[in-house]
Formats: C-alpha cells, structure tokens, sequence
C-alpha cells in the first residue's frame, strides 16, 4: 500500500463522540473522517448538531449517522456501538472526544458534586467507550484503533483546573494501561493532546483563566507567542489530523501514545 493510500479509511467505520458543536473538535475529527472515506456515526448527549453534521458529511460525499448517548451512561455506550453495527456492519475506529471543561476553580473551594461530574464525563466516558468498542473489535477479530481526546492538561497542572487536570491525566493512564491489554486483539489504543482551540470550550478556558491571572487579552497573546514555538492557536482541523494519522494504516506500530498538537508549547 503507497503512503497516500494508507492515509486513507476506506472500508473504515468509525464513531466520533461530543460531535454535536458546530465549533467543536468531534465535528472536525468526523468531518475528516467523511473525507478519509470512513462511514461515520457521529454523537453528543443532545441532538444539537448532528443532523447538520451528517448532512456536511454526505454533501462531502461521506456516509454518516448520528444516535445520542450520553458517555456516563454504560447503557448508551453499548447501544451507541450497537447501532454502529447494524447500521455499517463493523466500528473499527473509536474516538472518545466527549468531555467537559467549564468545571473550574481553585482545588480548595473545588465542590465535590463539580469534581465527580467532571470524573464522570472526562475519565468514566472514555472508560466505557474504550470497553464497549474494544468489546466489539475483539468480537470481530479485525483489530482496531481507539483515540481519545486528552488535553494540555493530560501533561501540565493548569491554574484552577485540578479536576479537569486530574481527569486529562486520568486519560494517559487508562491509554498506556488499556493498549497493553489490547495490543494481542490488533487493537491500538492513542491519545491526541491539544492546548487551546479557539472555539466555545477554548475561549471560554482562555478567557476565563486570564482574567483569573489578572492578564489583558493583550497580554495573554504576548506571553502566548513566547510560549508557542509555532507562534499560532491550534485549530480543530490539527486535532482531526493527527486523529486522522493514529487510525490510518500509517500509525499501525503506534499504541500507547499521548501525542502532542500543541504547536510545541507542550513536549513531555
Ligand atoms: N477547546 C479546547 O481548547 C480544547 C483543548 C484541549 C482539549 N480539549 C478537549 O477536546 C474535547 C472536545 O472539546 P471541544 O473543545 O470541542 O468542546 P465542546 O464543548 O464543543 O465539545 C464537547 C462535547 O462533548 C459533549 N458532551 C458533554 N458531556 C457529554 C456527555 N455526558 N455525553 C455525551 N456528550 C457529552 C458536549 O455536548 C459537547 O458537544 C474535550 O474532551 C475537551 O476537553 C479541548
């Protein structure tokens, strides 16, 4: 197979989860997908977005479907890879994109209710879509590729974010340990690590977190490019791209990986 051809998914289906924001990372990661030739089943808690999403994917000569489910809940995850099956035949990629990050506040004033939320969506989620869909691969004997959406966070202890901080670590672990017991099935198990994005979440952390610090705007783009080698935001299309690379053929021999897209302000 050349390289052009194994960057590709044909054949491949996936499910891509908190695909439901127009702005969001899992519509960038499925819009990428549709490309890349894999049929997609995109989902959030919500409708929200998803018709439209599936309509962009079609209108992109895609193959997509949307179901909702809720990431806490075990009961919509194992329907949610059901549907996959039925209505393509096969989930041989799973991207655990869901999560929250509004929870914020210093570890001290931190309400309990806030920090098991937080677990439950960011750490609890990826838990179940890494079983339900390992589940399924393993039962069809074909291998698979699981990436879930970590974070800066996954890497660094950020200002008031020690929950989401907590959970975003919690995901490297669950990967390294959950690509050791799947790597017999064929299966990779991958995490892709963005700093900010500059959609709703993203914004609102920047702008949150600088106020907190007492910065201008002004202030937190001058520091920003002291801070980011490649001197820009990461947009989406980054994130989708380097998903995009761990479920292709090309990242065949990649498993355990929490993989940097930060423009090279994160490199441990
Ligand atoms: N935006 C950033 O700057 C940034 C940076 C690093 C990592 N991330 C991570 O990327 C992922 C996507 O975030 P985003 O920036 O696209 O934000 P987003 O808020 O647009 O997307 C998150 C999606 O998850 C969904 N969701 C929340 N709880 C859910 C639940 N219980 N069940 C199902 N779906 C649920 C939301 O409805 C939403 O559509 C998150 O895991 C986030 O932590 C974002």
């Amino acid at each position: 197979m050349t390289g052009a051809a194994a960057l590709g998914l044909p054949g491949s289906v996936a499910i891509v989860t908190g695909a439901g924001g127009t702005r969001g990372l899992g519509a960038a990661i499925a819009r990428r997908f549709g490309e890349a030739g894999a049929a997609v089943v995109v989902t959030d808690r919500g409708e929200a977005d998803l018709p439209a999403l599936v309509e962009t994917i079609a209108a992109n000569g895609g193959r997509a479907a949307a179901r909702t489910a809720d990431v806490t809940v075990e009961a919509d995850i194992g329907a949610l890879v059901a549907f996959a099956r039925e209505r393509f035949g096969s989930i041989d990629i799973m991207v655990n994109n869901a999560g929250i990050g509004d929870l914020i506040g210093p570890v001290e004033e931190f309400a309990v209710e806030d920090w098991d939320r937080l677990m439950a969506v960011n750490l609890r989620g990826v838990f179940l879509e890494i079983k339900h869909a390992a589940r399924a691969m393993i039962a069809a004997g074909k291998g698979g590729r699981i990436i879930s959406i970590g974070s800066q966070a996954s890497k660094s202890g950020i200002l008031m974010m020690s929950a989401y901080a907590a959970s975003k670590h919690g995901i490297v672990g669950l990967t390294r340990s959950a690509a050791i017991d799947l790597g017999k099935h064929g299966i990779t198990v991958n995490a892709v690590c963005p700093n900010h994005i500059p959609n709703d979440l993203g914004d609102w952390q920047r702008e949150t977190l600088s106020a907190a610090r007492g910065w201008t705007m002004e202030e937190y783009w001058t520091r920003f490019r002291g801070r980011v080698p490649l001197g820009r935001t990461g947009q989406a299309i980054d994130t989708a791209n380097a998903c995009l690379y761990l479920a292709s053929d090309l990242a065949s021999y990649v498993t355990g990986e929490a993989m940097n897209v930060s423009g090279g302000e994160e490199y441990h």
